[in-house]
């Protein structure tokens, strides 16, 4: 038909979405949406094919953007939208070099990734699972004086690795349990660091005298594979190490030695590589090792929230007004 004769702009979102997200997408007038409407991942080829000529996407984490994806897409490509605030998924370069616009979500899952991160350090310290498992199992004999012991935050020294929007509201969350000391590193001092009176310090500083590590950092090329042999054999054997940033922050193989020789006393993951982890993997069979699901924004309100942000950035870059959250590239 000719009404109008203006051409609806293509969106291609990459899973079911929360509804707040998808309403916003609907809803809107000057856009003709198509959506991967599974609860599991879009399979490579699938998503090949889907993005041919579309204008815009709004993509989750377990996809990869890359060249070959934006080769597929073609040049009516302009924003791409990812629901979350990491973008290591996402092809940088690729995407600058076309000229396109990136939309994330930063902030709005700061609190329940936080709020995650000290409830995994807390499970972890005091063996929470093990816990249940030893109830379910018929293990708990009776009250033991030597039984079941773990390590408790006050007056420890907690070091944060990359104290960044997360990193500093776990520090705000841990401050109360009774901290004595926060140390922190990454690649310059942070101003912020003082409304949690945190220290600057080298990472081997960090290493050698925190009792909790947490890595909260994104990853990079630089902090790729960043938690190796060398940095285990430098903390603590009695420090708990925890990781809610992204998998390969850590070299897990290094992890699990680490672990199984006494070398650290316990690990705590929200991230691991792959995802999901294997069910045989060494890793879930050590009883100081906690893995969780990548479950960090998983509150109902914060993937609710997160969606509503993630449509309203790619709506406002195909209409080409101000984003709420655009990644600067
Ligand atoms: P920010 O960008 O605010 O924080 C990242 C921090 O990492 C920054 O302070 C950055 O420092 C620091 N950093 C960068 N390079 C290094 C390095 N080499 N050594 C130490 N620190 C470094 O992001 P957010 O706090 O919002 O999110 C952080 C990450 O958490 C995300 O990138 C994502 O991967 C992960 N995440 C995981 C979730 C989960 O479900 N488990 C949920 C949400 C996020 P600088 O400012 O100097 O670059
Ligand atoms: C992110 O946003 O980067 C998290 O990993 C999931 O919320």
């Amino acid at each position: 038909r000719m009404q109008g004769a203006r051409q609806l702009m293509k969106v291609f979102v990459t899973r079911r979405i929360p509804q707040e997200g998808m309403r916003i997408l609907t809803q809107a007038a000057d856009l003709d949406v198509s959506v991967w409407d599974s609860d599991e991942p879009v399979p490579r080829a699938e998503l090949m094919k889907r993005v041919a000529g579309i204008n815009g996407m709004l993509c989750l984490l377990t996809d990869r953007i890359d060249a070959e994806v934006l080769d597929a897409a073609g040049p009516n490509l302009k924003v791409i939208s990812t629901l979350s605030v990491g973008f290591d998924h996402l092809a940088i370069d690729e995407i600058k070099k076309r000229g396109m616009r990136v939309g994330y979500t930063p902030d709005v899952l700061t609190d329940a990734t936080a709020e995650l991160t000290v409830a995994l350090l807390l499970a972890t310290a005091r063996r929470l699972p093990e816990g249940v498992d030893e109830v379910k199992s018929g293990g708990w004999s009776s009250w033991k004086p030597l039984w079941m012991c773990g390590y408790g935050l006050s007056g420890s020294t907690v070091g944060v690795i990359g104290l960044g929007r997360i990193g500093l509201a776990i520090a705000h969350r841990l401050k109360p349990f009774g901290v004595k000391k926060l140390l922190y590193a990454g690649r310059a001092p942070k101003p912020q660091a003082a409304e949690v009176q945190a220290e600057y310090v080298p990472l081997d500083t960090l290493l050698t005298e925190s009792d909790f590590i947490v890595v909260s950092c994104s990853l990079t090329p630089e902090t790729k594979g960043l938690c190796d042999k060398a940095f285990f054999s430098k903390m603590k054997k009695t420090a708990v190490f925890i990781n809610t940033s992204r998998g390969q922050v850590v070299n897990q193989e290094d992890l699990y030695e680490a672990l199984s020789s006494g070398q650290i006393a316990a690990a705590g993951l929200d991230v691991t590589t792959p995802e999901p982890l294997p069910t045989d993997h060494p890793l879930l069979t050590l009883k100081n090792c906690v893995v969780l699901p990548h479950i960090g924004s998983a509150t109902y309100s914060t993937r609710g929230t997160m969606a509503e942000l993630a449509a309203n950035n790619l709506l406002a870059g195909l209409r080409g007004t101000a984003m709420p959250s655009e990644l600067a590239l």
